[in-house]
Order: structure tokens, then C-alpha cells, then sequence
């Protein structure tokens, strides 16, 4: 029987009960499989490689070592949930790095896309690298592979996540998820407690809002970026637009416009805000969003926002818009 492939008796979790069964099974299976041994995991803080991480830790305890990268392009307050949940709440051996000015200082100037994430895919598994070369006896690998990535071996993940990891690794892989689908792992998720947030995050590309802070980054810009963000995610949270839009974002371009603001001048960048459904990424639609939530983000974004001094909304279906800007 290829282990890769889903039993076609296989029955989807759906339920917490079939979620706890899946997971007692898990336990025995990586229990056997690791032994006394050491476990490291690359924990991105998505729903994937944090559902495998909460497993881990119920099967192994501190075998399992998580190392956390922030790359600092990550969404305003995801490093410190996963601090948070992982170091503190699930008393997880995790090791966490800030490589922020790494990557940065290795971003500066740097405007075409594919350059920003080749640098940014290389310098996370450098850093990685290092820190594993950092670790003594660590006999396996823990991935958060899931179903359609098998499926998919050239989609999506495969092509351009940042968390590949070097080929010469010689580790054995556990991946207690590889045969569920996404909404599986979610209630696998749900089932071992860990919160909705985490459980229910939106998509997110590995390089991050390295795609969204578009030409040559600069850390004023992707302040600013990350700000506007987390004000259109908390919007989005208090209308109830958050349950209904499967992604939805802020792009910041490398442009500036001239503003007014407290009678002064005011030059800004746009915040362009893209809000899209779909059910495979390959085409998506537009989300209506009523105007006085447009109105209400607009608002506070401008007001609260340092170099931010108009918003602006992507109409673009996809195609002919792909999802990202980059
Ligand atoms: P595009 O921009 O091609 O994006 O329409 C389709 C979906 O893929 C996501 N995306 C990524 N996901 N690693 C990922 O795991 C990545 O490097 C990456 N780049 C884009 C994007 O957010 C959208 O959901």
C-alpha cells in the first residue's frame, strides 16, 4: 500500500469525535515511529505546520522542537501568537528568531518580484539551516504536509512556499497530516484546542507581505502596510465580513500621491484594499463590501496610519487580476 495514497474507506473528519479518534491514532503512530528520538519542526504559525505542532507536542512533549523564523514580513501580531500559544500556552520546546534585518537588509532595493522571493525562500532556509546545524541529535523531520499537496505536487505550495527545506536534510519526515484535506486539518486543529484565529487564518503566501509591500521594500512602507492590514482585519472581524470573504488584504504600491492633511501638505502611499472568494485560487471573484465599511476602513486607515493618505478598492476578478499584486 503506497502510504501516500488516501484509503478510499478513509472517512472525513467532520466531527470532534472523529477528530479525537484521528488524533489517538496519530499519537500511537508517531510514537512508534520516533521513539526516544528528537523531532524538528519548521512552525510558520499556519494553519498546516501549527495543527502538526499541537499533535506533535500531545504525542512527543519536548522531543518535538519547533523552530519559529520571523522573517518580519509577517502580519501585524502573528510572530507573538505563535509565542504566545506554542511557548507559552502548549509549553512547547520552541526556539524563535527574529531574522527580520537578514532579510531586510537583503530585500533593500531589491524591486522585481521573482529576485524578492527567490532571496526571501533562500534566506529562510539558510537561517533554518543554521539553526538545525545549531541542534544535536535530531533524527527527524516533521512537515505539515497535507492531501493536496500530494495531489498537487506542482501547485501552489510546492512552487513557491518558503518553507522547502534543503534537499540534503537527512532526516526522516513524520507527517501526521499528509492524508487530510484543508477543512480536515482545521477540525484536527480545533479538536487539540488551539484557537479559532490560527484554525481559521486566511491564507497567506510564505513570502509573505513581501508580495504586498510592492517594488523595493522599505521598513516605513511595510510598517505602514502591516498597520493598514490589521485595521481592514479588524474591520472585517466586527461586520462579519471576515466568516464570508475566503481573502482579503492590503497592497501597498511604491507610489506617492499628494494629500492634505491638518491644513499641511501631505504626501502618501495608497493603501489599495483587495478582497476576493474562491474555492481553488485558480480564478476568484470580487467581494461586495458595503460602502459604509469602505467609508468606516477608509477612515481610520487615513487617520491612523503614518504615510498612508488615500485607500483605494481592487475591483479585479481573477483573471484577468491574479490574487496578489506582487
Ligand atoms: P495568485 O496571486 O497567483 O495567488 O492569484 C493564488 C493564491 O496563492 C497564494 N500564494 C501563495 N501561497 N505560498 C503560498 O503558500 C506562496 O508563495 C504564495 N504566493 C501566493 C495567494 O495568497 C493566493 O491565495
Amino acid at each position: 500500500m503506497n502510504a501516500n495514497v488516501r484509503p478510499e474507506t478513509m472517512q472525513r473528519i467532520t466531527t470532534k469525535e472523529l477528530a479525537d479518534e484521528f488524533i489517538a491514532k496519530q499519537i500511537e503512530d508517531v510514537r512508534a515511529q520516533v521513539g526516544d528520538k528528537k523531532v524538528l519542526l519548521a512552525l510558520s504559525g499556519g494553519v498546516d505546520s501549527s495543527v502538526v505542532a499541537a499533535l506533535l507536542i500531545k504525542a512527543i512533549g519536548k522531543q518535538l522542537v519547533c523552530v519559529h523564523v520571523n522573517h518580519g514580513l509577517m502580519r501585524k501580531g502573528e510572530s507573538e501568537q505563535v509565542i504566545e500559544v506554542f511557548g507559552k500556552e502548549l509549553d512547547a520546546n520552541l526556539i524563535y528568531i527574529d531574522a527580520t534585518d537578514r532579510f531586510l537588509d537583503l530585500l533593500k532595493d531589491v524591486a522585481e518580484p521573482e529576485k524578492k522571493r527567490k532571496i526571501i525562500g533562500g534566506e529562510f532556509i539558510k537561517v533554518f539551516d543554521e539553526e538545525a546545524a545549531k541542534l544535536e541529535g535530531i533524527d527527524f523531520l516533521a512537515q505539515g504536509t497535507i492531501y493536496p499537496d500530494i495531489l498537487e505536487s506542482d501547485g501552489v505550495k510546492a512552487h513557491h512556499n518558503v518553507g522547502g527545506l534543503p534537499e540534503d536534510m537527512e532526516m526522516e519526515l513524520v507527517e501526521p497530516v499528509k492524508l487530510l484535506y484543508k477543512d480536515e486539518v482545521r477540525v484536527v486543529g480545533s479538536a487539540l484546542g488551539l484557537p479559532d484565529e490560527m484554525v481559521y487564518r486566511q491564507p497567506f503566501p510564505g513570502p509573505g507581505l513581501g508580495v504586498r509591500c510592492l517594488g523595493a521594500i522599505t521598513r516605513d512602507r511595510l510598517h505602514a502596510l502591516r498597520e493598514a492590514d490589521a485595521i481592514l482585519r479588524e474591520e472585517f472581524d466586527k461586520c462579519g465580513l471576515a466568516g464570508k470573504v475566503w481573502q482579503y488584504f492590503i497592497a501597498v504600491p511604491d507610489l506617492k500621491s499628494v494629500g492634505v492633511r491638518n491644513d499641511k501638505r501631505y504626501e502618501g502611499w495608497p493603501a489599495i484594499i483587495r478582497a476576493v472568494n474562491t474555492t481553488d485560487a485558480m480564478t476568484a471573484t470580487i467581494e461586495e463590501i458595503p460602502y459604509d465599511v469602505l467609508h468606516k476602513i477608509t477612515a481610520r486607515i487615513t487617520a491612523e496610519v503614518e504615510g498612508i493618505n488615500r485607500v483605494l478598492l481592487d475591483l479585479t476578478p481573477k483573471p484577468v487580476g491574479t490574487i496578489e499584486w506582487e
